[in-house]
Parts: structure tokens; C-alpha cells; sequence
């Protein structure tokens, strides 16, 4: 479903002065979340809540002297058959990035984000995710490697710089010589992590040199904002949302926001039971199926969920909801 249309339910109730036309070609994309948005949570809210138009899956890394099997399970062709998923790889130079593309073409994708604003210090300081913005040299051989890799639609994922915003603005011809379908800009230097508000202006002077389309991200929570951006960068292709889905997976579908949060529970609670072993393990995938999900709950039993320390316990909490089981 094009998410469009509750944009423009709002605004028929006189929200934000957004236009029918522009909202309803709005790209949206679920941002990836490293131990939130797995390929089970991606499925399950394309199946119970949808209006997105593109899942990113948190990024496949190398370790040793392969791709992490855990990476390579998340992004398993078949797994994610039905969702409009784009794998994103993370590396610091061509040679990594090659492989890691192979790994993921070998899969059968001919979609790959390049990631180049992860602010973890080991992967900065290892010169990946935001590290990369300082590395000139390396980012001109990924273009190169890109432009060979013809078959496979690229995207990257970037913030603005690492340490100033002026690294971004410095990589903007490379940027725009990089065969992309878009970019996405996160607003934020590296080494802010996630502190601070996303600089517009930033992004402003960076959407204006820039000759792909592109998707803005960072901390957009609700429709009205979304009206807001679109208005301040005209031509925005979209907007790519992370917290603020996963704190409210129907923002952009006129579902019951309860029937939407007790249908992905379910799918989530059944894959967790089926595939992960202990207590343990199941009740760490649950609690993050929670974690930014409080909006819904009043805070007792919010509390007694997060807090328990057993699957009894779990479902003993999530049975006292409202009455029923979640
Ligand atoms: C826990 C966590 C894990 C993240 N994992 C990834 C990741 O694997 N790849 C990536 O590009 N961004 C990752 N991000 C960044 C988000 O995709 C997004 O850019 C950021 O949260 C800002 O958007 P938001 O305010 O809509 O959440 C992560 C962020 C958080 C908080």
C-alpha cells in the first residue's frame, strides 16, 4: 500500500498544507537497525503493516575470511521473499567491498547500500561506516568498483561528515559520479553518534549540489514532519525512518495501530520460539521487539514486560495486556 494515502487523509483534515501529488510519490524506506530490524521483524511489518516502500537490512560485514553467517542468514533470498529488501554492506576499501558484493550478489541480489555513516569507533576508527567519509582514496576506488558492477543497482547510506560537515560537501563530486539511485543523508556528523539535532542546513547544501535523487533521514517521528521536509527540500525523493517506526510500526498505514503491534508480536514471538534456543536468547529478541515500543503500553505493564526475566513471566506480562493476549 503507497503510504500516501493516510498522508493525504491528514491532510484533508487540515494538518500540514502538503500536496496530494507529492505525497503520493513519496519513496519511504524502513531504515536498518542493527538488532531491531532482522529479517523476521522486516517481514512481519511488511505483512502486518506495510506502506513502505523499501526495507534496508542491517549491514553485512566481513569477519575472518568470509562474510559474518549471521549476516548472510539476514539477508537468505528465499527468508526475504515477499519483502522489498535492499542488503547493505559495510567495508572500508574496494577489496572489501567486492567481496562483500559477490557474497551478496552470489545470494541473488542485484540491489546493495553501501553504508557510510555507521559511527560505532570500531568501525571508524577501521575507516567503515562514517570513517570512510575521511578516506578520499577509498571512496574513489568503491565508485570505480561500482561503475563495474553494472548489473547491481547501488544506493549509499551517508552522514554528512565525521568530524565537519565539510567532508560531505568535499565528497560531493564523487558522490555524484558514483552510478546511485540515490543517497541517503543522515544529517549528522560521525562523531556525534546520535546527540543533537539533524542539521537541515547541512543537508540543504549538500541536496542542492547533489545530482542523484535523495532520501532524508534522522529523527522523523510523524507524518506532520514528513510534510514538513518535503516542503523544505522541494524534489526530496523520500524519507528513510528508523526509531519512529519502530515505536510506531502503523505510521504510514491506517490499520489499528493495536491489531498492527499484536500481528507482528505474533510473528516475531512464533519465529523467536522456533528458531532461537533458551530462554535467554528468545527474551533478549522479545525485549528488543519492545524496546522503542512504548506508546501503546501503559508503563506497568511496559515495565513487567521488559523486566522479565523468564518466557512464564514474559508471557504472563504480555497476557495482562488490555485484557488478552497480544
Ligand atoms: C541501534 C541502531 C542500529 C543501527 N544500525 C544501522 C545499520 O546497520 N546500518 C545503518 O546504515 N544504520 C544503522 N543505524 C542508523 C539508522 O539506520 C538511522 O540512520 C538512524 O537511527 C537515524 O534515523 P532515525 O532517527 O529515523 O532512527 C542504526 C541506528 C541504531 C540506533
Amino acid at each position: 500500500m503507497n503510504p500516501a494515502g493516510v498522508e493525504c487523509d491528514e491532510n484533508r483534515r487540515g494538518r500540514q498544507p502538503v500536496s496530494y501529488l507529492i505525497m503520493e510519490s513519496l519513496y519511504i524506506a524502513f531504515a536498518p537497525l542493527q538488532g531491531y530490524t532482522d529479517c523476521v521483524y522486516r517481514k512481519a511489518h511488511c505483512e502486518v503493516a506495510g506502506g513502505v516502500d523499501e526495507y534496508y537490512t542491517p549491514f553485512v560485514r566481513l569477519e575472518g575470511e568470509g562474510v559474518r553467517k549471521k549476516d548472510m542468514r539476514d539477508i537468505d533470498f528465499r527468508c526475504n521473499a515477499g519483502v522489498p529488501t535492499v542488503p547493505q554492506v559495510i567495508a572500508r576499501d574496494r577489496e572489501e567491498f567486492a567481496r562483500l558484493c559477490d557474497a551478496v550478489q552470489a545470494e541473488g541480489w542485484n540491489r546493495i547500500d553501501l553504508n557510510m555513516g555507521c559511527p560505532f569507533p570500531m568501525q571508524v576508527k577501521a575507516g567503515r561506516g562514517s570513517g570512510l567519509l575521511q578516506q578520499e582514496a577509498h571512496i574513489r576506488e568503491i565508485a570505480e568498483e561500482m561503475q563495474w558492477r553494472n548489473d547491481v543497482v547501488f544506493s549509499v547510506k551517508m552522514r554528512i561528515g565525521q568530524e565537519s560537515a565539510e567532508e560531505g560537501m568535499y565528497l560531493l563530486p564523487i558522490v555524484n559520479e558514483m552510478p546511485l539511485q540515490h543517497v541517503v543523508l543522515h544529517p549528522r556528523l560521525g562523531k556525534q553518534q546520535y546527540k543533537g539535532i539533524p542539521d537541515k542546513e547541512a543537508f540543504g547544501r549538500f541536496f542542492e549540489g547533489c545530482r542523484h535523487p535523495m532520501v532524508y533521514n534522522g529523527d522523523v517521528v510523524s507524518s506532520e514532519q514528513i510534510g514538513a521536509i518535503v516542503e523544505a527540500f522541494p524534489g526530496l525523493k523520500g524519507v528513510m525512518v528508523g526509531r519512529g517506526l519502530l515505536a510506531r510500526p502503523w505510521l504510514f498505514t491506517d490499520k489499528d495501530p493495536m491489531a498492527v503491534l499484536r500481528g507482528m508480536h505474533e510473528r516475531v514471538y512464533q519465529y523467536a520460539c522456533e528458531t532461537l534456543q533458551g530462554d535467554s536468547q528468545i527474551l533478549a529478541r522479545l525485549h528488543a521487539f519492545w524496546e522503542y515500543q512504548n506508546t501503546l503500553l501503559d508503563k506497568k505493564q511496559y515495565k513487567a514486560i521488559m523486566k522479565s526475566g523468564s518466557l512464564r513471566r514474559y508471557d504472563e506480562a504480555v497476557l495482562g495486556f488490555r485484557g488478552g493476549r497480544l
